[in-house]
């Protein structure tokens, strides 16, 4: 392990140590009281995220969409769905959250458009060979007479990633039939997606996070594949599917960082890769591409200071040989909410989806480990992303019903996978309205899109916000302190006083030192160390910092 590791450049753009704070839409607060969040719910939270002390907002996708794949369907890149709002609420939030200097990065589907896209609607009208079947990923069937898909790739969703048309041509859909894969060989697919980028940087957003950015380019002759592919785990292998990584992809980041640098304001991209190993990723964040790339080996590390370490070290030395800031995170709307995997036996496991036939988590356990995670995310030296609802603890909703999931996931495979819903309930906002203040107003015959469990009432924001020892309480201190010592821009030391190997990880920081014990010791402090901050109230004791805590200490 090399003692120092630091985000190496000149750290003079917003988005290299900014915390970004994400928000799906349709979860996060709801201001029409239909029971789905909205533009304008988002843009009356304000405030809440202004105090809590984030600089940036992505914002999942709200565009005109069918909503098959939750928005990440668009059928319409340049409208608002009337579900989330108009455009009029669009600039209105936008202007709000630049008046109180947080930026706005809003999500790109690039890899495939909805099957209700002016353009495929077209296709499917097509002759094949047609420019407009070009746009798309038309190819003749296999088999005798073209009655097998062309080859054997699988959805990630699950079931064949192809689909017959009615004069028995297939088109490619990587994800769920109704999301067909574009054309990325084609010029007129790149213009219009730089047309697209240009629409959003005009109106004032700050970045893109771009969806499946290790998608776009397929491998030449579309050659088999024998693995069934999952966007969100490690596959452990580190050769990539024919459809996924491609060398190619890159020259179109490269384009995209042009269109980009023709604006002020040091506009950004952040790629959604998984890709391995770091040194891949770290490819998508070259001076000449994109700005960011989730780290989600972090994520996928689990609560374990050994993985966590060595996931740590990675990408901060593969950071510093591009000169990019590492992105840390530990939670999204793809992924069971980390406090709740790390109250489960194996606190390193990555469940797709929990349901109540399967394992239970320990949620005080978990939640312990979630806010001892945050300490030791949000000290590291980079930009950190905060899934909504991670600053009030919450966790996933374990026990939804099958009969109220929405995830193509879960619904492509009958169930085998449980899929997202779990991590994309509504936010509690207080604790002693009906549908925890989701829907503020709403009549009682409305209810959030999905249902939220009784032990949300628990995580409420008002219950937290100004509570002293809340979970929001300790985020808004932590992002006060790393603010003030600018942690972000900082050079971690391994203090090597404790071993990795032992559960404890310790790194200093900005004049930090941070101290994690994954461990079942209990860990005694250095002698006459202040603490500054640490997970729980109970973590220290007698002098040491106890198992499933955290410490920041001077
Ligand atoms: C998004 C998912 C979405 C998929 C297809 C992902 O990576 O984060 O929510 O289902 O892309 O667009």
């Amino acid at each position: 392990m090399s003692l120092t590791q630091s985000t190496p450049f000149q750290l003079n753009q917003w988005w290299a140590d900014a915390v970004i704070y994400q928000i799906y839409p349709r979860s996060f607060s709801d201001a029409d009281s239909n029971g789905v969040g909205d533009l304008q719910g988002v843009r009356r939270q304000l405030p809440y995220l202004e105090q809590l002390g984030v600089d940036a907002i992505w914002l999942s996708p709200f565009y005109l969409s069918p909503q098959a794949d939750a928005g990440y369907d668009v059928a319409d890149y340049r409208v608002v769905d009337p579900l989330f709002g108009d455009m009029n609420d669009f600039d209105g939030m936008l202007a709000d959250a630049h008046s109180m200097g947080i930026r706005v990065i809003v999500d790109l589907v690039p890899n495939h458009t909805s099957d209700n896209h002016e353009w495929f609607r077209e296709a499917l009208t097509a002759a094949p060979g047609s420019e407009a079947r070009e746009r798309y990923m038309f190819r003749d069937g296999s088999g005798e007479n073209g009655e097998l898909p062309p080859n054997n790739w699988q959805s990630i969703f699950g079931g064949d990633a192809w689909t017959q048309v009615d004069d028995d041509q297939w088109y490619l859909h990587l994800f769920d039939t109704r999301q067909p894969d574009l054309n990325w060989e084609n010029p007129e697919v790149r213009e219009e997606m730089e047309s697209v980028l240009r629409f959003w940087l005009d109106r004032g957003v700050d970045g893109f996070r771009i969806d499946v950015a290790h998608g776009l380019i397929k491998a030449d002759g579309l050659p088999d594949w024998d693995t069934k592919s999952s966007m969100v785990e490690g596959s452990g292998n580190t050769k990539a599917p024919p459809y996924f990584d491609q060398d190619e992809v890159h020259e179109i980041y490269r384009s995209w960082n042009k269109v980009l640098s023709a604006y002020d304001g040091d506009r950004m991209l952040v790629a959604e890769a998984w890709v391995e190993p770091a040194e891949r990723l770290f490819r998508y964040v070259r001076p000449d591409e994109m700005q960011q790339a989730f780290n989600f080996g972090f994520l996928l590390a689990g609560w374990d200071a050994a993985r966590m370490a060595s996931s740590v070290e990675e990408s901060l030395e593969e950071a510093g040989k591009v000169r990019a800031p590492a992105t840390w995170v530990l939670s999204n709307h793809d992924t069971v909410r980390h406090s709740t995997r790390y109250g489960l036996l194996d606190p390193t496991t990555f469940p797709k989806g929990i349901s109540a036939a399967n394992e239970q988590p320990d949620e005080d356990l978990g939640l312990a480990r979630g806010r001892a995670a945050a300490l030791t995310m949000l000290a590291l030296p980079g930009s950190a992303y905060i899934y909504q609802g991670d600053e009030l603890g919450l966790p996933e909703h374990t026990t939804l019903d099958a009969s109220v999931r929405q995830d193509p996931a879960f619904l492509r495979t009958n169930g085998e996978e449980i899929g997202r819903d779990g991590c994309r309930v509504p936010i509690p906002w207080t604790a002693d309205a009906p549908g925890y203040g989701f829907s503020a107003g709403a009549p009682d015959s409305v209810s959030p899109w999905l249902p939220q469990p009784d032990s949300f009432a628990r995580y409420a924001a008002d219950q937290q916000v100004g509570v002293e020892g809340s979970t929001h309480d300790l985020y808004r201190k932590a992002l006060s302190v790393r603010a003030e010592r600018k942690l972000g821009q900082g050079t971690l030391t391994w203090t090597n006083v404790h071993a990795p190997s032992d559960g404890v990880l310790s790194y200093r920081n900005g004049g930090l030192t941070v101290l994690v014990n994954t461990g079942t010791d209990a860990v005694e402090l250095p002698q006459g160390a202040g603490v500054v901050l640490v997970s729980q109230p109970d973590a220290i004791s007698n002098g040491s910092l106890q198992p499933n805590g955290a410490v920041w200490l001077v």
